[in-house]
């Protein structure tokens, strides 16, 4: 369930910051991607070089790095991350929190943070029962946090009570619970191209495109992790994925593509073409490498399968297509035209005259434009971000036709 989650872990200044070792090696250990904030109190009980070794990412504890000169900033933090847990969450923070007080990193992440926060408190029993305390952790419920609770035990202070922070172990089984419930997707088989096609001219070259994969496999992950079966049908890239709940089929050419979508189609509940599938082939590719020779050389190209058209073609009630276009210019006009044309129930619309979209970039800003002529534009995002908007979309549509 945490493969591949982005989580910030917050450690605040308690001794039960030990124990946010154990915390970040678990979660390192399930796949997840953990980027730690310390309060300035909190390297006290353990050194940033453990947590960063262990999380194999820089500790972060200022506003400001001025050994790189760069600035930490807590919004990027907070769009980044699917999950923020505080462990442990001490009594001073979570009364800043409660009150909105930011006056350190991890309490600007907090505020700044879109994904849902849970806090494991550890303290002395009697700090943790004072009414300021207990009036602070129920705000912060109502906020929509989550509280994974303290255990009754020994306490640092050799007093047996309440306020022991959760064991690290029960701490992820509570973040694999709440992800585990969010399975939206679950049951649900969806296909994506991903990638470029090369399309072969001789054993050695070929036709192809800057296509990075990269949006393709955040859609696949995404899905994945919200309970999807995914087939990935991907021309060649340099990114890899390791995801349990994604078939990987790896093709070269259009052609492959299409008949590895053909092959599997009819079972999707949806299907999304991503690919920068290459419109030319070769009308023949050579056996052998070509020479080099003095006169010019004219290869002659054929059209390739239209992936998306021929999918549309055959799409059932039920089933979802969606396609993507990047576009130079007349932006709207030609996307609304492959929409129809292809039969498309949505299309996500990129525009190249849109710094940090496209190919090779790890960002994207997209318009999303339906089949009831409805358009939604979105801010320039992370393609993971971005990924999520789209399933969002995506799982609207899958229950707009079911139902
Ligand atoms: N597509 C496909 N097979 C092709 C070409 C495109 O499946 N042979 C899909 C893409 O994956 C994308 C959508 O069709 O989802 C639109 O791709 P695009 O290349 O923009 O469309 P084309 O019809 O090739 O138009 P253009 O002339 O703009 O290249």
């Amino acid at each position: 369930m945490l493969l591949n989650k982005n989580i910030i872990l917050g450690v605040t200044g308690g001794i039960a910051a030990y124990k946010a070792a154990h915390l970040t090696r678990l979660f390192v250990k399930k796949g997840a991607h953990v980027k730690i904030i310390m309060t300035p109190l909190a390297k006290e009980f353990i050194t940033p070089l453990t947590l960063a070794t262990l999380s194999k990412n820089p500790i972060l504890v200022d506003f400001y790095n001025p050994e790189n000169g760069d600035w930490n900033s807590h919004v990027d933090l907070g769009l980044w991350a699917d999950a923020m847990v505080v462990a442990p969450a001490t009594a001073n923070t979570m009364a800043k929190m409660a009150h909105g007080v930011a006056d350190n990193l991890l309490l600007t992440t907090y505020l700044s943070a879109r994904c849902p926060v849970f806090l494991a408190p550890a303290m002395d029993l009697d700090m943790y029962r004072h009414p300021a305390t207990v009036q602070n952790m129920s705000k912060l419920q109502s906020f929509g946090n989550f509280l994974i609770e303290p255990e009754t035990g020994e306490l640092a202070s050799g007093l047996v009570g309440k306020g022991r922070m959760a064991e690290p172990e029960a701490i992820v089984a509570y973040l694999e619970n709440y992800f585990n419930a969010h399975q939206d997707f679950s049951g649900k088989k969806v296909l994506i191209t991903a990638g470029p096609t090369h399309e072969m001219i001789d054993p050695v070259r070929f036709i192809g495109n800057n296509s990075s994969g990269k949006m393709g496999y955040a859609l696949a992950e995404e899905l994945a992790n919200r309970g999807a079966v995914v087939t990935l049908v991907s021309g060649p890239v340099a990114i890899e994925t390791q995801h349990p709940n994604i078939q990987l089929i790896p093709v070269v050419s259009a052609k492959q593509m299409l008949e590895a979508c053909q092959q599997v189609f009819q079972k999707q509940d949806a299907a999304l073409m991503v690919a920068a599938v290459a419109d030319y082939t070769p009308a023949q590719a050579e056996g052998q490498k070509i020479k080099k020779k003095t006169e010019n050389l004219t290869l002659e190209l054929v059209p390739t399968p239209d992936i998306a058209a021929t999918l549309g073609i055959q799409k059932k009630d039920m089933q979802v297509l969606v396609g993507f276009a990047l576009e130079s210019d007349q932006e709207m006009a030609h996307a609304t035209e492959k929409l129809h044309k292809k039969n498309f129930d949505f299309i996500v619309l990129n525009s190249l005259n849109d710094a940090g979209s496209g190919f090779q970039t790890d960002t994207n800003k997209i318009t999303l434009i339906t089949r009831n002529g409805q358009i939604k534009p979105f801010e320039l995002k992370l393609k993971t971000q971005v990924a999520k908007d789209i399933a969002d979309e995506l799982f609207q549509t899958i229950q707009q036709k079911n139902t």
